[in-house]
């Protein structure tokens, strides 16, 4: 998009006009964004929810605009009237503090209001947006420009939601639709798997400054290290598919209780999307069926799955503090969704460690818990990360799904251990 959110810093002059030119560039184009990956929709497209965990692309067209609505507007805009009275019960996703909300598993079924009304919804935040992000006064700016940045971000997060509900949809479908054509590249040739060595003692971690990070990163505080080693690469299509030709999915002794658990009530038998058709492994991608590359990073595992490949390969998975100690120095480049693929991809570039950052999102074995220190933000804006402490897991770096400008060596997203549909992979890690 051009615009670099997160090395925005902070604008001291609230009532600067380059801090308000600056945010209304960075909201018309992240909004502009969602309606580019909805654009290759059909209308049928827009509405159905095919799990629980997948949200109609129609509701996270509005829910991201309820966000501003109900953060921004409601409280900061003087006489705005909200689009739709009704719209805060149908798009509030789960702060109970602002109010009663439509089940989750339910946003599926709603054939109203229509896809055309969620564009003018969104048309009708846009206009007001603007209003305010010129009209509010000094004495409120600096509140608005932390939930205009909050706002950004967080639609930033629907945006690769979007990209991955939209590959569940189609991939449920035997049509098996394209939502893209392949974007070409050249093949790149990987070199093998090699242990990069990291000294332990007491490190840093966590966000410190005044640039844009979400609350559940912070506080920066120490943590102890013994010494590691790093993977090179993350694990590959090939390098997985040996764990599940060795029968790594029927044998117990690779598995934690709940993940062999999973196993049996889900029958995996390889990742999610994997397919196999005349003795072929093929996967389903957002630009349709393909066969398995084996260089590829391997894309939708749970953690149960990265948990017992590393079991099986006599490795662990990195602990988040390791896997921010060793992405610290490194620039954030990589294939995020601004390259187009919507894939992994087999690709080398700059010195090892490869990939940290785009491609997969790395399931580390930390759970997800506070920071020593950490206090919720006062209010419903609290509930956005602080109550999720719980039964998750982190994941670290991004995916080919991410905007670029939405990563930091900081950032921690969560998910529970047995969900697959995110682009989630492995890096393994060993002590030394
Ligand atoms: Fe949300």
């Amino acid at each position: 998009m051009g615009l670099s959110i997160q090395h925005a810093g902070y604008f001291e002059d609230h009532d600067s006009h380059d801090a308000r030119q600056f945010i209304m560039q960075c909201y018309k184009s992240v909004r502009r964004k969602s309606h580019e990956i909805c654009a290759p929709l059909a209308i049928e497209d827009y509405v159905i929810q095919t799990m629980p965990d997948v949200s109609p692309p129609k509701w996270h067209l509005a829910h991201t605009s309820w966000f501003f609505e109900t953060f921004l507007l409601i409280p900061f805009l003087r006489s705005y009237r909200v689009f739709d009275a009704k719209y805060g019960y149908l798009f509030n996703s789960y702060y109970e503090t602002i109010g009663n909300f439509h089940p989750r598993k339910c946003r599926g079924l709603l054939s109203r209001p229509t896809t055309q009304a969620i564009y003018q919804y969104r048309a009708y935040v846009d206009e007001h947006i603007e209003k305010l992000i010129a009209s509010v006064p000094d004495e409120h700016w600096g509140t608005c420009y932390d939930r205009l940045m909050l706002g950004i971000h967080h639609e930033q997060q629907h945006q690769e939601l979007m990209y991955t509900d939209i590959k569940h949809i189609f991939a449920i479908n035997p049509l098996r639709p394209v939502y893209q054509t392949l974007v070409e590249r050249s093949a790149d040739h990987l070199s093998r798997n090699d242990w990069l060595p990291y000294d332990g003692g007491v490190v840093n971690i966590g966000h410190e400054g005044r640039d844009f990070a979400y609350d559940n990163e912070s506080p920066r505080h120490h943590v102890y290290l013994e010494n590691f080693y790093c993977a090179s690469h993350p694990v590959t299509n090939g390098e997985y598919r040996e764990f599940i030709d060795a029968g790594g999915y029927q044998n117990p002794e690779y598995w934690l209780s709940d993940g062999w658990k999973s196993v049996k009530e889900n029958q995996w038998i390889a990742p999610l999307y994997w397919e196999k058709m005349e003795n072929e492994w093929w996967l389903m991608t957002l630009s349709g069926m393909r066969c398995v590359d084996e260089d590829e990073p391997v894309c939708h595992v749970s953690y149960y799955e990265a948990d017992a490949y590393a079991r099986w390969s006599g490795k662990r998975l990195l602990t988040e503090a390791e896997w921010e100690h060793v992405a610290n120095d490194i620039t954030i480049h990589g294939n995020f969704s601004e390259s187009g693929h919507l894939h992994p991809i087999a690709v080398q570039m700059g010195k090892a460690p490869y990939q940290v950052f785009g491609d997969v999102w790395e399931w580390t074995q930390s759970p997800y818990i506070p920071y020593p220190g950490y206090c919720a933000p006062k209010g419903a804006i609290g509930e956005y990360n602080g109550k999720f402490m719980c039964n998750q897991m982190v994941l670290r770096g991004g995916s080919c799904a991410t905007s670029s400008t939405h990563m930091r060596a900081t950032y921690r997203n969560f998910f529970f251990p047995a969900d697959r549909w995110q682009f989630t992979g492995i890096r393994l890690g060993e002590d030394r």
